[in-house]
């Protein structure tokens, strides 16, 4: 059992790590710890008894001035009863008061994973050693409860958290914050590691020291968005790659969140995370329940490696249900870099027929194949296909794909509309929009409104014709601005607070009644990039397009940075053409495909561009890439060494389950000469085995390898590549 019970201490054991709460004298649930495995002892011993000055001791504590809640470390917060801290909750009651005190009501325990009714959750198979964790929470004064839930991954060291509110009371209630989950830690000498970035550079990881005060981080762009992911690292100012502690909170949620760490007066910590509370407000009538969306945390006492390989292990294993997670990917070209908006059915059909000759097997149509979408400006909304360009409609041309011996895919941008569609024109209050004012445009386009059932439903059965009749092996779901004005005629005034996430709740319903309904289509995410690359994504799309810039250098930061929570199976990657459109920086060809191996593999090339030489070198990365998919995608991933450093190289490594097979890369940094002695340390191997290195046909110990490293060959141009493929003898 990884969970126990006994006198109101509540024990999380997973292989590594314990997670421990305690219901106090008063009925508080106190967070006690989560960190290195320790055993069921109760360590309330570690909430000093000290009276903290001006802070405030609720009625039931009596004369005794050392209870307070602000000093002692708390499992679910509200500011009402003299914790100032970061709150869990924040609501308004029927007689206007904003008190939730929830004291301990009941607990249960059982076998599984907990999911939600509204939102997506990692999941447990039958035989998965899983347990859930149950505790009510209840204000004894108004009824209103939380049940605060936790599942258990024993054996994959992962622990997640979700909250549901229900109003018990007898009267409505506006919720205003219902953060999903929040830990106090008794010190603060941590380090926050947090990814940001912006369309083009999305993920670039930052880490600087927690100081006093609030450190936020967040979305309100209703989308998790290029700007922040909701991942984030709490760790020991030491940790590095192989030692350390660290903490990850991944939250399972596409629209808005909030992220924040706060240090107090006693140099104490307070981590919370979930939906950010701007703009949110939910009406809740008697007996109407709220679902917070789930954080997956992690611990690892062995450094950021550790606690990646963690995370890629759950959400390949425990996010998605698609065939496709596994399996491996077909090598995909795509005719956006390469076309844009101008093609017809023969550019089409003679670039699928070319890119056979890359290795690829998957055609992908991007944006232009619809309505009147000649450029941005029109057609979002019009999931008709083109005849101008292409005559006969989709199916005629997958078949035409199909027969060509390649599958093909097709893009989307469902939750959007341009005013100049038909959609538009039939349904203009369909789009988020507030009354009597102009609306903000975006890449000329407005969201639609998917607050409202209707629009939902509309969107699901029209893509799902496209799919259904087109012969469609692939969908690329894009999604190009954020949204604003965010206004639902469909709802009354009193509810517009609620829309951001009713929104999301829409979102969820459409790839529900899409994605879940054509399992033998693979799916990829995709947001101008990068923009909603989150954890609840992963539940609906194996891989998701990583950014919109596919220039290689600025790939290996962005690619860093997104490694930290994400799989590599979960990472669109592409080889585009040289100088780069976005960056103007040209790279070796080599370097370019290394830095795509790093993902799904495939390209934004024009074969009718290129040479046959330029062909037949691309075969030959898509060879080797099939060669090592299976590696790349259920290996361990190191990085050896980052993008950010003052390092002469960025490198990482796969390393195969068993330890026997592992591929290391490098790429140089911006150097044209390289006249110092450069050596990449590789990690993950058994220390004492033997390991034939093919390309230098040295044979080294693992000790070696992770000790000295691999001697990169000396060489004069800027951002060339290696490729080591290390074999155990
Ligand atoms: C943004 C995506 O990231 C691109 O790959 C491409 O699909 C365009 N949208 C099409 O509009």
């Amino acid at each position: 059992m990884s969970i126990k019970t006994e006198n109101l201490i509540f024990t999380l054991q997973t292989k590594h790590s314990t997670y421990q709460m305690k219901v106090s004298e008063h009925g508080h649930l106190l967070h006690l710890y989560y960190g290195p495995s320790v055993e069921d002892e109760d360590l309330s011993y570690l909430i000093p008894h000290v009276i903290r000055s001006h802070e405030s001791n609720p009625d039931e504590a009596g004369e005794d001035r050392v209870y307070s809640l602000c000093a002692y470390p708390q499992e679910f917060s509200s500011n009402d009863a003299g914790d100032y801290r970061i709150p869990s909750i924040e609501l308004v009651n029927g007689d206007g008061s904003y008190s939730f005190v929830g004291k301990y009501k009941s607990h249960t325990r059982y076998k599984g994973k907990y999911a939600l009714n509204t939102l997506p959750t990692l999941f447990a198979d039958g035989d998965e050693d899983a347990e859930t964790l149950e505790i009510v929470l209840e204000d004894p004064v108004t009824h209103v409860s939380v049940k605060l839930l936790y599942g258990v991954f024993a054996e994959k060291d992962i622990i997640t958290r979700a909250a549901i509110l229900c109003n018990g009371s007898d009267h409505p209630i506006r919720l205003q914050r219902f953060l999903s989950a929040s830990l106090d830690f008794m010190t603060s000498d941590f380090d926050l590691i947090e990814f940001f970035g912006h369309h083009y550079y999305e993920r670039r990881t930052d880490r600087r020291p927690l100081s006093r005060g609030i450190d936020e981080i967040g979305s309100f762009r209703g989308a998790s968005g290029h700007f922040h992911n909701p991942f984030a690292i709490l760790c020991d100012k030491k940790t590095d790659e192989e030692t350390g502690n660290a903490y990850g909170f991944c939250l399972m949620y596409s629209g808005n969140f909030v992220f924040g760490a706060e240090v107090d007066g006693y140099a104490q910590t307070r981590v919370a995370m979930g939906i950010h509370p701007k703009q949110f407000e939910f009406r809740l009538n008697r007996g109407e329940c709220f679902e917070a969306p789930e954080v997956v945390l992690c611990h690892s006492s062995e450094g950021l490696s550790t606690l990646s390989h963690r995370f890629h292990r759950i959400f390949r294993e425990n996010a998605c249900r698609s065939e496709f997670v596994k399996a491996s990917r077909p090598v995909l070209i795509n005719s956006w870099e390469p076309f844009r908006f101008t093609f017809n059915t023969e550019t089409l059909l003679k670039t699928a027929e070319e890119s056979k000759k890359l290795g690829a097997d998957l055609f992908v149509l991007d944006d232009g194949w619809f309505g009147q979408r000649n450029d941005e400006k029109a057609g979002l909304g019009d999931w008709v296909a083109n005849e101008e360009k292409i005559p006969g409609g989709i199916r005629a041309l997958s078949e035409r794909i199909h027969a060509l011996g390649m599958k093909f895919g097709l893009w989307f941008e469902p939750e959007m509309v341009n005013e100049n569609s038909d959609l538009y024109r039939t349904h203009p209050d369909w789009c988020l929009q507030v009354p009597g004012r102009a609306p903000s445009r975006s890449r000329h386009q407005l969201c639609l409104d998917l607050s409202r059932p209707e629009v939902c439903d509309h969107l699901i059965q029209a893509v799902n014709k496209v799919l259904d009749e087109g012969g469609i092996d692939y969908v690329k779901w894009d999604y190009n601005r954020y949204v604003c004005d965010v206004y639902s005629v469909g709802h009354p005034a009193d509810r517009q607070g609620e829309i951001y996430h009713r929104y999301i709740l829409g979102l969820y319903r459409i790839l529900n009644g899409i994605v879940k309904t054509h399992p033998h289509i693979l799916f990829e995410g995709c947001s101008g990039g990068g923009g909603r690359f989150d954890g609840a994504m992963l539940t609906y799309f194996p891989q998701i397009w990583c950014s919109d810039n596919t220039d290689a250098p600025s790939r290996l930061v962005i690619q860093h940075g997104t490694s930290f929570a994400y799989p590599i199976s979960s990472m669109g990657a592409h080889v585009s053409v040289c100088p780069n459109k976005k960056t103007k920086r040209t790279v070796p060809f080599k370097t370019r495909a290394l830095t795509a191996m790093h993902g799904t593999f495939g390209y934004e090339l024009d074969p009718a561009k290129m040479t046959e030489a330029e062909k037949a070198e691309c075969a030959t990365y898509t060879e080797l890439y099939r060669k090592h998919q299976n590696l790349i995608f259920s290996g361990d991933y190191y990085r050896l060494s980052s993008p950010h450093d003052d390092s002469l190289f960025t490198a990482w490594a796969f390393v195969s389950q068993d330890k026997n097979t592992a591929l290391v890369c490098a790429v140089l940094q911006e150097i044209s000469i390289m006249d110092e002695n450069c050596y990449v340390k590789v990690c993950g191997l058994e220390e004492k085995g033997m390991y034939r290195i093919a390309e230098t046909d040295q044979i080294l110990s693992g000790a070696a390898l992770k000790n000295v490293g691999i001697l990169l060959p000396h060489t004069t141009p800027q951002y060339s590549s290696f490729l080591f493929q290390l074999e155990k003898v």
